[in-house]
């Protein structure tokens, strides 16, 4: 019986017992106590709860879900054994206050040995040492007496929510593999949960007080996976079809064939293609925070993996067609979402795969140096700062050789840093503005940049001091009497670009910033310079180009929000980068999947229109006197800068816009989440990003 033939029959069996079929939700919960989806039950939180009305008492679905970097947790295990995965299908079915123990018990019963026909004798159930009720269920339907554990038969997804005592089915693999029966002290492998029904009665506060949901309701998982290797008759999950189409796509992709002593890696890889797969195709962007981070973390660890099989190059972007083959038939936003998430995954994999060798490289030479047996922390944060290590990687390299890292040398490295770092954008800034001497930046050029301009270096600051001279390879900010780059303002990342001499660059700059009037030009230094040079500020063309297009898309995002939810609609915040846009706003509930379709199209044929951009200043009462819009709360001069796309937006803005809409290529909303009470965060990416 393949995956596909598993899902028919379990979504079927529900069916027949009146239960309404339901596609699989988003791997991203609308939930901030957790980072993915985790389980079946995430998306119906709100029912047990009783804040909203279920459509059907009685639902099923498979539900995709991740299980890493959170409180469930199985990124470590992957690949030790056949039972472990970071993304896996859950078969569940739940009942929204209509059946309970009895029929939940009855219909788990007969799905596994009527319908599936497994022998009753291999199944062993346990129940929470407190229900009484659903053990004598288990006597009558069954005739098993149940194993009645404590924590192990008590469910709840995340710390807070709804939560219940459980009871679970497992599985006898065979009299000849170790360990005991479930809740013994010997976990090992004889036994495997096939199924959880839990009896969903209760929410836990975060005192850890238990009161009753207003319904009893039941909540079933199953692992997809495991109910393959026992259909299929193989033991280790990663010997069902599904897995081993997979590995033979690896095999052909990193050119080695699978064997015992390469194993694991190829369970690593396969598993962790699934993860970054449909995580990126749910709208996970690879990050340093968040679960961008433990999708980043992921990806690297697949690379390494690779590494480990001989392999350079893009290894998971390669293979995702073969995702697309084995479980896009299931799961259609795997192919609808192909080309971005192979773009993502190939940027992601480009910007590691240099550091990772030679992060290896650093390992290698550190290792025969240790003493103890333990990497000093020092070195696992270099490896982090400089190549990109997450600390997990390296430790899963170390433990390979049965090393271990010291996280408490790691973790100080850490603070410290960021202590660092604090002191010094707190420092540079006040330093700037204690600098009482130094007269604003002239940069009226920002808005139409010039060529050729001659600037005279005023102030360099390097490390915490005012200098006459910086080498290169020294850090630094620099003042210029006159710049044509602009400074990060009202939430416009400023602009990168070079400082050069007689056409040689003398400093990369990654960012121009302010500090009150004064532009600084933060950067690297290439070649000597002086206070007094005279410089040519050159800025990049292609950032500013993404960043004024993500600017004029902030715009039109407004407007359709006003448009598509209501005029009550204002800005709270917003950080318009490169192609990418994040926007604060007013409103009091989550966005409706059909609203941010409706929004973003709104957009798109704004885009599709082609109007014109007008960039015109004027007085504040002819500027309010057409009805620009402003920013809440923020004050503004006699004289404002308006711009004006087409007839849907209006707008007192101080930062770059394209002249055409049309410009900006496409938008996509990645992401429509609660920052604050009240307050909601729309995640947009828009030109090449969203194509
Ligand atoms: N929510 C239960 C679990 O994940 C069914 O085990």
């Amino acid at each position: 019986m393949t995956y596909d033939d598993i899902r028919k029959l379990f979504l079927g069996y529900f069916e027949q017992h009146g239960h309404k079929i339901v596609p699989s939700a988003s791997l991203i919960p609308d939930d901030p106590t957790l980072m993915f989806t985790v389980a079946g039950m995430v998306p119906w939180k709100d029912i047990f709860l009783g804040k909203v009305a279920p459509t059907s008492p009685r639902v099923a679905d498979v539900q995709k879900c991740i299980r890493a970097g959170g409180k469930h947790n199985d990124l470590d295990e992957v690949g030790f054994d056949g039972s472990h995965h970071t993304f896996f299908e859950m078969l569940g079915n739940w009942s929204f206050g209509d059946y309970f123990k009895e029929e939940a018990i009855a219909m788990s019963w007969d799905l596994l040995t009527n319908v599936l026909k497994l022998d009753p004798n291999r199944i062993v159930v346990t129940t929470h040492i407190t229900d009484d009720e659903a053990t004598k269920i288990w006597k009558k339907v069954s005739g098993k007496d149940a194993i009645r554990l404590d924590k192990d038969n008590w469910w709840s997804a995340g710390d807070t929510g709804p939560c219940g005592p459980c009871t679970e089915m497992h599985y006898d693999m065979g009299a000849d593999l170790d360990g005991g029966l479930p809740g013994s002290p010997d976990e090992g492998h004889r036994y495997v949960e096939l199924w959880n029904d839990v009896f969903m009665q209760y929410n836990r506060d975060a005192n850890g007080i238990l009161t009753e949901l207003p319904k009893q309701n039941v909540d079933t998982g199953a692992g997809l996976e495991r109910w393959a290797s026992i259909l299929q008759g193989v033991r280790d999950n990663y010997d069902t079809d599904l897995f081993r189409h997979l590995m033979n796509a690896i095999a052909d992709v990193v050119h080695v064939q699978k064997n015992d002593s390469n194993v694991a890696s190829f369970k690593v890889i396969a598993d962790h293609l699934r993860s970054v797969g449909f995580a990126i195709a749910d709208g996970v962007i690879p990050s340093n925070t968040d679960r961008g981070y433990v999708i980043r973390r992921i990806l690297r660890r697949a690379m390494r993996h690779g590494q480990m099989l001989g392999h350079r190059g893009p290894l998971l972007s390669a293979l995702y067609p073969a995702l697309v083959n084995e479980m896009g038939a299931a799961y259609p936003e795997l192919a609808r979402e192909q080309a971005h998430v192979v773009e993502i995954i190939k940027n992601e994999e480009n910007a590691f795969s240099d550091m990772l060798q030679s992060g290896m490289k650093l390992l290698e030479t550190e290792l025969p140096k240790l003493e103890n047996k333990i990497l000093p922390g020092a070195v696992a944060f270099k490896l982090f700062d400089t190549y990109g290590f997450p600390l997990d990687l390296t430790q899963m390299i170390l433990r390979e050789r049965g090393l271990n890292v010291d996280v408490d040398g790691f973790e100080k490295c850490m603070t410290e840093q960021k202590e660092r770092s604090r002191a010094d954008t707190r420092g540079t800034k006040i330093l700037w503005e204690s600098r009482g001497e130094l007269p604003e930046t002239d940069d009226k050029s920002k808005y139409a940049p010039i060529d050729n301009m001659q600037s005279k270096v005023l102030a360099i600051l390097r490390n915490g001091e005012f200098v006459e001279t910086a080498e290169s390879g020294d850090n630094v900010e620099v003042a210029l009497d006159k710049t044509t780059f602009y400074g990060t303002q009202g939430g416009q990342v400023g602009d990168m670009g070079e400082l050069r001499i007689n056409g040689d660059t003398v400093v990369n700059v990654s960012e121009a910033a302010r500090a009150n009037n004064i532009v600084i030009h933060k950067g690297i230094v290439t070649k000597e310079i002086h206070v007094g040079d005279i410089v040519t500020p050159v800025i990049n063309n292609n950032i500013r180009t993404q960043t004024a297009r993500a600017h004029t898309a902030t715009h039109l995002l407004q407007a359709a929000l006003r448009k598509v939810l209501n005029t009550d609609v204002e800005q709270r915040g917003s950080r318009v980068a490169p192609d990418s846009v994040r926007f604060d706003f007013s409103f009091g509930r989550a966005m409706t999947d059909d609203e941010k379709t409706q929004v973003e199209k709104l957009v798109n044929d704004w885009i599709a229109a082609d109007m014109p951009v007008k960039h015109e200043e004027m007085g504040i009462d002819e500027a309010k006197s057409r009805g620009a819009m402003a920013l809440f709360g923020e004050k503004y001069g006699d004289v404002v800068r308006v711009i004006t796309a087409g007839d849907v937006s209006c707008e007192l803005c101080g930062g770059t816009h394209v002249y055409h809409t049309g410009e900006i290529i496409k938008a996509r909303i990645n992401k429509e989440k609660s920052v604050a009470s009240g307050i909601r965060r729309i995640t947009m990416s828009v030109g090449n990003l969203a194509e």
